[in-house]
């Protein structure tokens, strides 16, 4: 190690300069990898951007290679290479005990389940073996940190808040379930943890299932349901707040079983086959969960400021990927400010581990303002001009792709925009996007027809310049990353219907000059065009696929869809 030259990081003391990779490597998913610099983030990915493999939940040989590559740090430099799960056996203990206490049920289903969890957990511990193998013995430190840990670290450290509530909340930890911990002047201090399977997560992902879809992975579609349902429906025997805690009944204990099934169809009928017709019950399910989950999370963020005594709340874990649930924890009122880590899910945790060293002989993290979450791999023109080249594509060089880009979409026309950083984290965020116009009430179809071939009723979102932000959206707030939902003005939702969902909410990227210039330039000059500082932002990707990451990828992705032009890097394909 060297000492830093600079001691800003962490308040007067001079700080060795520090090379720390975190990952995240659990068997489960969301596999992924980032390096720091001194606490700082220098790259980071998920394994499956780079294998193809959507959730990869595989050792991220690939996203570590990436890492390496992008920053010329060799594996023999790394001080830390920090996984963001304990080392062997904590969750399998855990389990154990609450079958034998009689608070989960012991069957077949969930002693195979905790069987598959301890091999997991057992070949997380085998994660430095695999990094051996693969990048050869150094002198690298390997540390196992607290999972729920890591998430508190990675959302504290990137909000800038010197004083805050800190809520992680998601399906499952090693055994943690939600867990509320208290960020001041760069150290935790840990408040208290509710153990799985008491998990919010967990309820969300059983009722998922119910209506057909995946758990753990498509609760998003669960949420954009939810505003065509009608109140109604019941939900307290399944999940009710209680003192300072929350109590997920023991009926949806039962794994993903039939059992589990069984218990919500003696309530509300039988599960929706997956791929049929949406009937109106299953709407009005779809509110009841997202309602219940709301007041779970509502009634959490008041506790977690009663007990901190603090008014900012950061929030990571799965659950707080809830936009409409962390839109409304900001609009009730209850917290001055919030801050989600846009990585919230499991990929997220490699950036709160790879900052643990920073705690060691009671030293404090690095505790900064994200401003963005640029931090993938990128193309330059010549890579992409020789790919181009190679698939023998014809294409135009573009002066101004910003301008070029603002006047395809203002005239109807959909197009992919590949450009600098690919995004960390599961939201695109105006480098790997699909953007149309969101003035035509039509394009939600469009869009869904020629390229993202997903369930009509899900919306998209406005990406829209900071500075006029006010102009659309109520209470409008800084909203860089796209995971806080808020309501459209009453009077601009016939303005972008495209963009605003039937009860009136979107969710919106607030697109700041000084972050992203180029794309900034995109939306400033289609205003221009329009009058309308607001362009529709969707993931480019195709339904199924993870996000492109590399040329290829975006020119594969655009000649396999119906979208009408390309602009890459400073290129125009069009069809
Ligand atoms: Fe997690």
């Amino acid at each position: 190690m060297v000492l830093c030259p600079k001691a800003e990081c962490n308040g007067d003391v001079d700080l060795p300069l520090m090379i720390s990779l975190g990952v995240n490597y659990s068997q489960m998913h969301d596999s992924s990898a980032c390096i720091t610099r001194d606490g700082e983030v220098l790259f980071a990915v998920a394994e499956e951007r780079l294998s193809r493999v959507k959730h990869d939940a595989a050792f991220p040989y690939l996203a570590i290679r990436a890492c390496l590559d992008f920053t010329g740090i060799k594996p023999g430099e790394l001080d830390f290479v920090c996984f963001g799960w304990p080392r062997v056996g904590a969750g399998t203990r855990h389990d154990a005990k609450c079958m034998l206490s009689g608070a989960y049920p012991i069957n077949y289903v969930n002693v195979a389940s905790m069987m598959k969890r301890y091999a997991s957990m057992t070949s997380q511990g085998s994660g430095e073996r695999a990094f051996h193998r693969t990048f050869g013995a150094t002198r690298t430190k390997f540390r196992f940190v607290d999972h729920h840990l890591a998430h508190a670290i990675s959302a504290y450290s990137y909000s800038g808040f010197d004083d805050s509530a800190i809520l992680v909340i998601d399906g499952r930890g090693a055994w943690e379930a939600s867990s509320l911990w208290h960020g001041r002047n760069g150290t935790l201090e840990h408040v208290w943890t509710i153990p799985w399977p008491n998990s919010l997560g967990l309820f969300y992902a059983q009722f998922t299932s119910y209506l057909g879809f995946a758990p753990y992975s498509d609760e998003w579609k669960v949420m954009g349901l939810a505003p065509y349902g009608k109140p109604g429906a019941d939900l307290r025997e399944f999940l009710k707040v209680d003192g300072d805690s929350y109590r997920v009944s023991n009926r949806l204990l039962f794994g993903n079983s039939s059992s589990t099934m069984a218990q919500i169809e003696a309530r509300f009928g039988p599960r929706r086959v997956p791929e049929s017709d949406i009937e109106q019950r299953h709407k009005d399910i779809a509110f009841a969960v997202q309602d219940t989950c709301e007041t779970a999370m509502l009634h959490l963020a008041r506790i977690a400021v009663r007990r901190t005594g603090s008014r900012n709340l950061c929030l990571a874990g799965g659950v707080a990927l809830n936009s409409k649930a962390n839109g409304k924890i900001l609009s009730s009122g209850i917290v001055d400010r919030i801050f989600v880590q846009p990585a919230a899910g499991d990929d997220g945790v490699c950036l709160g581990a790879a900052l643990t060293p920073f705690l060691d002989g009671g030293g404090k993290v690095p505790v900064r303002e994200m401003r963005d979450a640029y931090w993938g791999p990128q193309s330059c023109d010549a890579e992409i001009e020789r790919t181009l080249r190679s698939y023998k594509i014809r294409f135009s060089h573009a002066d101004d792709p910003a301008a070029v880009a603002a006047s395809l979409i203002a005239g109807g026309k959909m197009i992919g925009w590949f450009q600098g950083r690919m995004e960390f984290g599961p939201r695109a965020l105006g480098n790997r996007s699909i953007l149309a116009d969101p003035r035509d009430p039509k394009m939600t179809e469009k869009v869904n027809n020629a390229v993202k071939f997903r369930e009509p009723w899900r919306p998209f979102a406005p990406s829209i310049l900071r500075e006029s932000a006010e102009k659309y959206i109520e209470s409008a707030t800084d909203s860089p990353f796209m995971i806080l939902t808020a309501q459209v003005r009453p009077e601009m939702r016939a303005v972008i219907p495209a963009v605003t969902h039937v009860d009136g909410s979107a969710r919106p990227q607030t697109v700041e000059r000084e972050v992203n210039p180029l794309y900034w330039g995109l939306i400033r000059s289609f205003e221009e065009l329009t009058g309308v500082p607001v362009v529709m932002n969707t993931s480019f990707n195709l339904r199924g696929e993870p996000i492109v990451a590399t040329p290829t990828e975006a020119i594969r992705t655009f000649f396999s869809s119906g979208m009408d032009a390309l602009m890459i890097g400073s290129f125009l394909v069009e069809k």
